[in-house]
């Protein structure tokens, strides 16, 4: 089932809404398209990698951030988290935040399964 069909979405609208219904809302939504999100896009984004944008541009060739060797980095709306677990492989203390529990499922299967583990956050969670 899509996410459109468990979320019961029927097209686009416009209207204010304060941070915590925007909040709640993308968390609706990427819970439920998480497994449809990386069965469409798991491939082009990778397990260890760090790609840009869909046009497949990787840090490991374009070096936009610099040496990140030894240097703390938060990847916030991490996904899966194939790029804070490349930068563990770079030597950076990377930890993944994304607010969505089944993104971070995803990230810590891929972490047991990769062998490079980042420590994971969940955005918003209850403590
Ligand atoms: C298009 S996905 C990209 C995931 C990953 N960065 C990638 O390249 O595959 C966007 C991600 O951002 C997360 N996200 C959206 N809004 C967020 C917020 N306000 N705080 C944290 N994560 C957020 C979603 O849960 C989702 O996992």
């Amino acid at each position: 089932m899509s996410a459109e069909e468990v979320l019961g979405t029927t097209g686009v609208a416009r209207r204010a809404v304060d941070g915590a219904e925007s909040q709640r809302a993308s968390r609706a939504w990427w819970d439920a398209d998480a497994d449809d999100y990386l069965a469409e896009h798991g491939t082009d984004i990778g397990d260890v990698d760090f790609v840009w944008c869909p046009e497949g541009l990787r840090e490991a060739d374009a070096r936009l951030l610099g040496e990140v060797a030894g240097r703390a980095v938060l990847e916030i709306g991490c996904g899966s988290a194939p790029c804070a677990r490349w930068l563990a492989g770079q030597g950076a203390h990377a930890v993944a935040l994304d607010l969505s529990g089944a993104m971070l499922r995803h990230a810590a299967a891929l972490g047991a399964s990769t062998g490079v583990p980042v420590p994971l956050v969940q955005a918003g969670a209850e403590r």
